[in-house]
């Protein structure tokens, strides 16, 4: 089954198509992160118009380079949620009039199953149940991924998502948007027990995890040193800034794998990119005898790709939508509203 993928919730206009939720026979992606750099954060108008101006050609170069025809498409899918409204709304607009087009039943898809599911794409062999840390720009959680389309939230963060916590220290610090990776490629070549951050345990669930504190705490350190005239070691507190938020994230990760049994566990996300939690991840998961599934630096960010995948499965489980399909710019991954 061939699913032509969109993928339009932030600031990628992404359109693929897979094949039976595990083969990718393209992967376009139009990026406007330059464009939004200028501003240090994505302009969600501008996002929207600049998603209308990609998005067919994005499409007819899928079909080109698949070296397919719209006849060739058996459904189409689309990020319906979560997202910035206007730009989820260009995606779901063009997915419902391809799927009318053409005749074919339309799949709706969350973003986050969908970034879960780059790990399908990157592992063929992968499948549920299995653990899944979710670490992206706007979500931080625990996923008790018990069938494709059958999930459970362990637990998560009660304010800021850990992307949202990179980018903010990044841009405090000067570095360009989206800082995620710079701030990691820094930290390289920091000493990390030069500073000391805080790693804060909220409420009474043990999944649940707080970033504000952390993002608070970093800021109040660069502006004191702006302030005292103190040369801040740069390297060294992104180092300790990407250990405080692994700290947060793999042991509370290594505990769910504990108590659900689960030998598997899934990295997704953007911030699946970040090298400090894919070392801790792997070192931790080795204790426990657990295999690691971390996507490649490629399927971690925002793609269509991983919205094809996911789309599959929720097609195979009668997961369609008619015309009437709204766009959200939340909705829990159980697809309840928030
Ligand atoms: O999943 P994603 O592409 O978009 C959302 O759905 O939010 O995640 C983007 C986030 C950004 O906050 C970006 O800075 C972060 O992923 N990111 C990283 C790294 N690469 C991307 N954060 C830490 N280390 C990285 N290497
Ligand atoms: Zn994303």
């Amino acid at each position: 089954m061939n699913i032509l993928a969109v993928e339009s919730s932030c600031d990628e206009t992404a359109v693929a198509i897979v094949r039976d939720g595990r083969t990718v026979l393209t992967d376009q992606i139009a990026s406007q992160v330059e464009l939004h750099r200028i501003y240090g954060g994505v302009v969600p108008e501008i996002a929207s118009r600049k998603h209308i101006e990609a998005i067919y050609a994005l499409a007819d170069q899928a079909l080109e380079k698949a070296e397919l025809t719209r006849k060739d498409i058996d459904a189409v899918a689309v990020t319906y949620a979560p997202g910035l409204i206007g730009a989820v709304l260009v995606g779901v607009n063009f997915a419902k009039a391809a799927a009318m087009a053409i005749g074919k039943p339309l799949i709706p898809v969350h973003h986050i199953r969908g970034h879960i599911a780059a790990n399908y794409i990157a592992y063929p062999e992968l499948k549920p149940p299995f653990l899944c840390l979710v670490v992206s720009g706007g979500h931080t959680m625990l996923v008790d991924v018990q069938d494709y389309t059958k999930m459970e939230i362990l637990g998560g963060t009660l304010d800021d998502a850990a992307g949202e916590c990179f980018d903010k220290v990044a841009r405090v610090l000067g570095m360009p948007y989206p800082g995620g990776a710079a701030l990691d490629k820094a930290a390289a070549s920091g000493d990390e027990t030069k500073y000391v951050l805080p790693r804060s345990k909220p409420g009474a669930n043990p999944y649940d995890m707080s970033f504000s504190g952390l993002k608070t705490a970093s800021l109040n350190l660069i502006h004191h040193a702006e302030q005292v005239g103190e040369e801040l070691d740069i390297p060294s507190l992104c180092a300790a800034f990407s250990s405080a938020v692994s700290d947060t994230l793999v042991p509370r990760a290594m505990m769910a794998l504990e108590k659900t049994g689960y030998k598997k566990l899934a990295v997704a996300g953007g911030v699946a990119a970040n090298s400090r939690i894919r070392r801790d991840i792997t070192e931790a998961a080795a204790k426990l005898g657990a295999e690691v599934y971390m996507p490649p630096l490629s399927l971690c960010g925002d793609n269509a790709a991983m919205i094809g995948s996911q789309a599959y499965y929720e097609y195979l489980s009668g997961n369609t939508a008619d015309m009437s399909l709204n766009a959200y710019a939340t909705k829990s991954i159980l697809g309840e509203a928030l």
